[in-house]
């Protein structure tokens, strides 16, 4: 897990540079005319775990960029709802393109009349097969039970095809394509600085190896991070976590506060970004309120902040990015402190009791 977690850098490289030429995003694998992307009445993502979470955040990429509604659903509750049909489309994500509800629900979205495009870490699997269209992450061979750097490649994936669908409808200039290209681009060096937080995540770890409840909070594009953040520390190392969405522990979870629980509050902004400076403002808010009833906060900020750290107890901090790409930034120190945490507590990070890498039966 430890050396897929350091590989993320060259995992979202790899992943973007053969789909960039000459200031474009070139995504010959799709082969979805522009006509029926130019059509498009929606698109639905399904995805199971990990893959959901970044089907999650595509959600916020895609419809920002390109202006298409989007809904994303759990595969395994895809097939009890009939969500999609003709000039429609379903993006399914998936590491492994084995996992047995993501592909039932591939077919039953086909069944209907959608066009598929499947993400995927595996060329030659089955849903990528049987989809109309694919693009492969290239984050190499994940073995780890728990998705690291696919994960973070399929965040690069999404952001690659919400440019892709904006140009072709329209809605982001030319310019604005440079701009954002160079913004993906910059991504990877900036992960190779966040893998720099390492030690801190570990002195962390051996603060908190010992709790038995872990809540992440996050609002907006973070909102799937703090899930994914949650389902890392569960799933190595038995702790129970949730991730919710910021703005909702007010409507029950603040009964949950007191000293035996950590939570984990991303409050990163984008300077450049109007919603992202409203969504830090209000988690603040959260923070402030959390340490008066009591709660001890491990914040996420961005270099330079002096706000953050005046109110919580532990601050990781981040390089600047924008907004719709700071997520990437964002699931490493969750990614590492999971990891410590489960090494702390004498488990088998690599093989967890009771999972398996892909999920291949319903
Ligand atoms: C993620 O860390 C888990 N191992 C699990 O939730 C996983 O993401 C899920 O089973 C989906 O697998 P897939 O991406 O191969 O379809």
């Amino acid at each position: 897990m430890i050396k897929e977690i350091f590989e993320q850098p060259r995992a979202v490289r790899d992943t973007i540079a053969p789909r960039i030429a000459g200031g474009q995003v070139s995504l010959e694998e799709v082969r979805i005319a522009a006509e029926e992307f130019r059509e498009l009445t929606k698109i639905t993502i399904v995805a199971s775990g990990t893959s959901r979470h970044a089907g999650m955040a595509g959600r916020y990429m895609i419809q920002e960029l390109a202006g298409v509604p989007v809904d994303v659903d759990y595969a395994s509750e895809f097939e009890y709802r009939r969500v999609t049909g003709l000039g429609e489309l379903t993006i399914v994500i998936t590491q492994s393109g084995e996992t047995a509800d993501t592909t039932a629900a591939q077919r039953k979205a086909k069944a209907q009349g959608s066009r598929t495009l499947a993400i995927s870490n595996v060329k030659d699997s089955t849903i990528a097969r049987e989809a109309d269209a694919v693009i492969c992450t290239n984050a190499g061979p994940e073995i780890s039970i728990a998705s690291t750097k696919a994960f973070t490649a399929q965040l690069a994936a999404l952001y690659l095809f919400a440019l892709y669908l904006g140009e072709m409808r329209g809605t982001l200039a030319s310019a604005q394509m440079s701009a954002r290209i160079a913004d993906l681009e910059a991504i990877p060096a900036k992960l190779e600085q966040v893998l720099l937080r390492d030690p801190q995540c570990e002195d962390l770890a051996r603060d908190y190896y010992s709790k038995d409840d872990f809540l992440f909070i996050g609002r907006g594009v973070h909102y799937p991070i703090a899930m994914d953040g949650a389902l890392k520390l569960k799933e190595v190392s038995y702790i129970h976590a949730e991730g919710y969405p910021g703005g909702e522990i007010k409507h029950g979870p603040y009964a949950l506060i007191d000293e035996k629980m950590p939570i984990v509050v991303i409050a990163t902004r984008d300077d450049n970004d109007e919603g992202s400076l409203t969504r830090y403002e209000k988690n603040i808010t959260s923070l402030r309120e959390i340490k008066q009833r009591g709660g001890y906060t491990i914040a996420l900020a961005i270099e330079g902040d002096t706000t953050v750290p005046a109110i919580a107890d532990h601050v990781i901090f981040l390089p600047p990015a924008p907004e719709l790409l700071l997520g990437m930034l964002e699931i490493v120190p969750l990614q590492l402190l999971a990891y410590h945490i489960a090494v702390h507590r004498g488990l088998d990070v690599d093989r967890p009791r009771n999972l398996v890498k892909s999920v291949t039966t319903e």
